[in-house]
């Protein structure tokens, strides 16, 4: 009687504690957890937030300054002999805009596409690299701008490669000739997987790419989507079995193993998910089903086969009736290996992979553990309400407190040593973290991708009434024990 009671009970805070696990609790980054490599090279001082947008049809209304320290405004076109050709009214206003907030603006020349094709015949020649970076330099002192991002997607053989490179080279000595060495930033797009340049590229040293830039902005991202044999998401934090090498953490760790430079390498957030046509009839065992295509676009973005953050919070077509929970029609789950949510509509059969302040969250401070350079997101303007960009705020106040704390215990060591006769070198510990840095991130390798939510999609108990309720039924337990 007492046993199927407590079964019973048991039973039903496990299932409490399921439906209430919206998401991971995020444990606070600490000093310890971050390489001292970061501290001493000052990347914690510094750390950096892209933003992506687009250089037309964006207005400055749009842009959330405040999240971030660098706009990149794509795409700019490039004529096979290198000539820039686009010429945009709204890119002087967000420039001015910029200024005002602090914020850095870069022109990204290349992009998906037809963008790159053109890139990859600007990039061909001696004469036409020339010609590519002598055009830049006059974009970036036209408008007024910082930098120049080449984001060529992607080299497709050794060739490209080697001329990437050598337009790279080019284009910093064009921009250090120009305005002052190092006065402007050079920054190069990554491909996502498997630290190559491109699908096709066997694995190269990265470092002289890397040697050659400020920053490489890492495309962590459309890892799955409509082009897919089964939905998954579009960027999962750990790999999937079956899957290796197709996540964030391990892209990251490609780069770095390739060569390029942790403090250099900035890591790509989306603020969008990607939908899939799927076939299923019973709540499915987790988000990996066969899928033949492109899903609905987002209602108000349009974008086939996408949902930006907006689309997804639309309050009249959003399939999120808040960060966490979804509209009716919409099952909201959450994966423990790929760290990111998913939503189901088993009506028009759309699974949408996607990233939400929790699942970013995971991922900032992975970059912080890393000693990565910071983050970039794709795309500024896809934000509603300010709800990832405030995952992004709060990952640069995390950054630069630790920075400060680093700073305050390298000075109490120091006046330690001073005012003690045997200080040695060793005293002056800011932290030694090396070796320390990545024991602690969350997901665990053997987590199961399941379910963790109820049918409904919605949770059952509102989160602070379940802090309430699991006490009392511990204490029903132990009530029933006695
Ligand atoms: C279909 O989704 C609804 C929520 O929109 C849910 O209540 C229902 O259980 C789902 N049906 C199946 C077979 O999973
Ligand atoms: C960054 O901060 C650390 C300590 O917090 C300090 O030692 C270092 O000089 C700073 N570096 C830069 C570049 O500001």
């Amino acid at each position: 009687m007492h046993t199927a009671l407590i079964a019973l009970l048991l039973a039903w805070l496990g299932l409490a504690l399921a439906d209430t696990d919206a998401g991971p609790d995020q444990p606070a980054v600490t000093l310890k957890d971050v390489p001292a490599s970061a501290i001493s090279s000052g990347v914690l001082n510094k750390t950096v937030v892209f933003g992506y947008t687009y250089e037309t049809g964006v207005g400055v209304n749009q842009i959330a300054w405040n999240t971030l320290t660098h706009l990149v405004i794509a795409f700019f076109d490039t004529d096979s002999a290198g000539n820039i050709v686009t010429k945009s009214d709204s890119i002087p206003t967000l420039v001015a805009a910029a200024r005002k907030t602090g914020v850095r603006v870069l022109a990204s020349v290349g992009g998906d596409g037809g963008g790159s094709q053109s890139l990859a015949m600007a990039l061909s020649t001696a004469k036409s690299r020339t010609n590519l970076a002598a055009s830049l330099a006059g974009v970036v002192k036209s408008y007024g701008l910082d930098g120049v991002d080449y984001d060529f997607e992607f080299p497709g053989n050794m060739d490209q490669l080697g001329y990437l490179h050598d337009g790279l080279s080019m284009m910093r000595a064009t921009l250090d000739a120009t305005f002052g060495k190092g006065a402007r930033l050079l920054t190069t797009t990554l491909y996502s997987t498997n630290g190559l340049f491109g699908p096709q590229l066997q694995a190269v040293d990265a470092k002289p790419f890397s040697d050659l830039v400020d920053y490489g902005l890492l495309m962590s991202y459309d890892y799955f989507g409509g082009f897919s044999k089964v939905s998954g998401p579009n960027a999962p934090f750990n790999d999937i079995p079956g899957f290796k090498g197709l996540s964030f953490t391990s892209s990251i760790a490609s780069w770095v193993s390739a060569g390029w430079s942790p403090a250099k390498l900035v890591a790509g957030l989306p603020y969008y998910g990607r939908s899939t046509l799927v076939s299923v009839s019973q709540t499915p065992k987790d988000q990996f089903m066969p899928s033949s295509g492109n899903g609905a676009p987002g209602p108000v973005s349009n974008i086939p086969g996408a949902w930006t953050w907006y689309d997804l919070r639309d309050p009249k077509r959003g399939a999120l009736a808040s960060p966490t929970v979804a509209r009716s029609g919409w099952q909201r789950f959450w994966d423990s290996t790929t760290m990111t949510p998913w939503l189901l509509n088993n009506v028009t059969q759309t699974y949408i992979g996607y990233d939400d302040p929790l699942s970013l969250t995971t991922k900032t401070n992975y970059v912080l553990t890393s000693g990565l350079a910071g983050a970039m997101v794709w795309m500024a303007q896809y934000d509603y309400n300010g709800e990832l960009g405030a995952v992004l705020n709060s990952f640069r106040t995390t950054a630069s407190n630790l920075a400060q704390e680093a700073l305050d215990e390298e000075e109490s060591s120091s006046a330690e040593s001073e005012s003690s006769d045997e200080s040695s070198s060793e005293s002056s510990g800011s932290g030694d973290a090396s070796g320390s840095s990545h024991a602690s991130h969350g997901a665990s390798e053997s987590s199961l991708h399941g379910v963790d939510s109820d049918s409904s999609g919605n949770n059952i108990l509102p989160a602070p009434l379940s802090g309430l309720l699991l006490p009392a039924l511990a204490a029903a337990v132990l009530a029933a024990l006695g």
